[in-house]
């Protein structure tokens, strides 16, 4: 083995483009070993690895550091098996990466890397990291949301049998990594964690979402990142995740869906099962734009009014701490006016809620506000225990509340009961980051208008601004 290594690294030395293959596996050694220790940039020795043992090959990128100054496209790999066994490290270059990301087609969002092809493994042996220079892009982005041309890390498109593994991301440009029109991709013990050294909040820095995807499963993950935590969009179906624990996120959202009108987002069959939730703003969450297409910009563009329908959702087997929202579905997600609430006709149906436990940041354990043009039927709860923190302390605090309306069959008893009583009406505006406890809230929800959502967080994320964003004192 020693032998070997020694061989190729001489080799190495006198090629062109710093990767020594024999045909079928291609070994990619970083331009800093002949530069100095200079950080010159890899992108051209990777792709051209790619190019050569893209096809009935493997691509090993070995214990070093890879310098990634521009954007790679790696689909249409056939047959192909990449190994990470160091660190790559993109630039923080912001205007290349705004002038130069690809558009990856959703919510005109961009990546820095497409990877995507038949028979494909990504194995990182736990070592392996994607280390994304986001400190820079927080500061750029100063708490704004979907800057255009800010990159997704990783994007898995175009993709059919793929399995990813012991792989971890530090410090995310934007999402972590998203899987797009992609069939029968695995992700196994996935580390991510993203976290800002200063004021800016990291905002938008997903672990994952999936679009247009079928056959998707996200197999113990662990994620800190200040937004969602895996997210499903439009389009996806059969997606599992299981054994996930989240630090510091927005949950587990589906959604949004219905942004756009010509476009309909059809959802189903999706378990998210074993996840532990800690200091999260959401739990369990549907979140649907309305029915009439406005011009509010807060995610990035205008949005509403698509169809669509979410079914078949299971979500079983949460461990919550100190979570704000435990469970809910808004179908007026980025609305935020009243008026404009109510008009949506995505059906949503058939979704469980098993097993939940722990503890809430207000005494709000779920928030469901269904469109009354399109009731939601089959909304089932089983075993939803969960206490405030305050009373898990010991401590004074208000007896737990679940708001509904439009549920099908909210007030029935035996087989059709959903296995909650409904102790007020859920208003079609709930702010999607609570800062108070109900009833208090109702009279606030105004407010989610004026404090942007970014700042909102401060509720859970306790910063300088708390008290400006109007958050009530943390109950620790
Ligand atoms: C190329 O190297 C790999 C890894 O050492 C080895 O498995 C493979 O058999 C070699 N192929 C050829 C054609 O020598
Ligand atoms: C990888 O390289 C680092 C730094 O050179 C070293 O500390 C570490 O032991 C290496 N890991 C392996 C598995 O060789
Ligand atoms: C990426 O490469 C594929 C070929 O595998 C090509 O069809 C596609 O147009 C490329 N995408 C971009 C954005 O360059
Ligand atoms: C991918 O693997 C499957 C199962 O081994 C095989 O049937 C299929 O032909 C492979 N695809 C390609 C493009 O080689
Ligand atoms: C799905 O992909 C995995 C690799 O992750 C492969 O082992 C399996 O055979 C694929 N399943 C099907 C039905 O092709
Ligand atoms: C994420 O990284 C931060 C900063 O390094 C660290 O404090 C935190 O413990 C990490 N979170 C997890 C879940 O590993
Ligand atoms: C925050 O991170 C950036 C980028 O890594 C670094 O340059 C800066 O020194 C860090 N600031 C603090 C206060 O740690
Ligand atoms: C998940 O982690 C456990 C414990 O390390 C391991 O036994 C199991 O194989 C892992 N699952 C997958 C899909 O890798
Ligand atoms: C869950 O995943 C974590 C890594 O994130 C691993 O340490 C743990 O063993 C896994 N648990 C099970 C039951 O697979
Ligand atoms: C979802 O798939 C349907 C076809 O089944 C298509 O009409 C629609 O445009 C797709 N939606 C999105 C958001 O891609
Ligand atoms: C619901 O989804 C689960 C998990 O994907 C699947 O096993 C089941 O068959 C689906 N049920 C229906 C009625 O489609
Ligand atoms: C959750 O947040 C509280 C308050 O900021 C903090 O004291 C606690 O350490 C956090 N828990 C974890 C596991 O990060």
């Amino acid at each position: 083995m020693l032998s070997n290594l020694v061989l190729f690294a001489s080799v190495a030395s006198s090629a062109t483009a710093y990767v020594v293959n024999n045909g079928t596996t291609c070994y990619v050694y970083p331009e800093s070993l002949t530069h100095f220790g200079q950080p010159v940039d890899d992108t051209p020795s990777i792709l051209h690895a790619f190019e050569l043992c893209g096809t009935n090959g493997s691509v090993i990128l070995q214990n070093y550091t890879y310098n990634i100054n521009q954007v790679m496209n790696t689909t249409g790999l056939v047959n192909c098996d990449v190994e990470l066994h160091g660190e790559m490290r993109w630039s923080d270059n912001i205007p290349y990466w705004l002038g130069h990301s690809y558009s990856v087609t959703y919510a005109n969002l961009s990546t820095a890397w497409f990877f995507g092809g038949e028979n494909v493994t990504f194995k990182g042996f736990g070592k392996g990291q994607f280390y994304g220079n986001g400190q820079a892009w927080y500061d750029e982005n100063r708490n704004n949301s979907n800057q255009p041309g800010r990159p997704i890390g990783f994007t898995i498109l175009n993709a059919k049998n793929l399995w990813m593994d012991g792989v971890s991301w530090r410090q995310a440009q934007f999402w972590h990594s998203f899987v797009s029109h992609s069939q029968n991709v695995t992700m196994s013990n996935i580390y991510m964690n993203s976290t800002s050294n200063n004021t800016w909040f990291t905002v938008n820095t997903d672990g994952t979402d999936t679009w247009n995807s079928r056959d998707v499963f996200f197999y113990n993950w662990t994620v800190e990142g200040g937004d969602d935590c895996i997210a499903i969009k439009g389009n996806s179906t059969n997606i599992v995740s299981r054994n996930v624990t989240c630090y510091r996120t927005h949950g587990m959202p589906i959604g949004s869906v219905g942004q756009d009108p010509t476009h309909p987002d059809f959802v189903r069959d999706i378990v998210y099962e074993d996840v532990h939730l800690i200091n999260s703003t959401n739990g369990a969450w549907i979140k649907a734009w309305q029915g009439r297409a406005t011009d509010i910009t807060n995610n990035g563009q205008a949005g509403g009014g698509g169809g669509g329908s979410i079914t078949n959702v299971t979500y079983r087997n949460f461990r919550i701490e100190n979570v704000g929202q435990p469970i809910s579905v808004t179908q007026c997600v980025y609305g935020h006016d009243p008026s404009v609430c109510d008009t949506s006709k995505l059906q949503i149906s058939n979704i469980t809620w098993e097993n939940i436990t722990g503890t809430s940041h207000f005494d709000v354990a779920s928030i469901i506000h269904c469109s009354p043009l399109v009731p939601c039927p089959g909304l089932k709860f089983i075993d939803v225990n969960i206490t405030t923190v305050n009373a898990s302390l010991g401590r004074p605090s208000l007896p737990q509340v679940n708001l509904c309306a439009n549920m099908v069959d909210q007030n029935a008893t035996g087989e059709d009961a959903t296995g909650i009583p409904c102790h007020g009406f859920a208003p079609n505006d709930m702010p999607n980051v609570l800062y108070r406890n109900w009833p208090e809230l109702l009279s606030e929800v105004i407010l989610s208008v004026t404090v942007p959502e970014a700042q909102r967080d401060n509720c859970l994320h306790p910063g300088p601004d708390a008290a400006a964003a109007g958050c009530a004192p943390p109950p620790w």
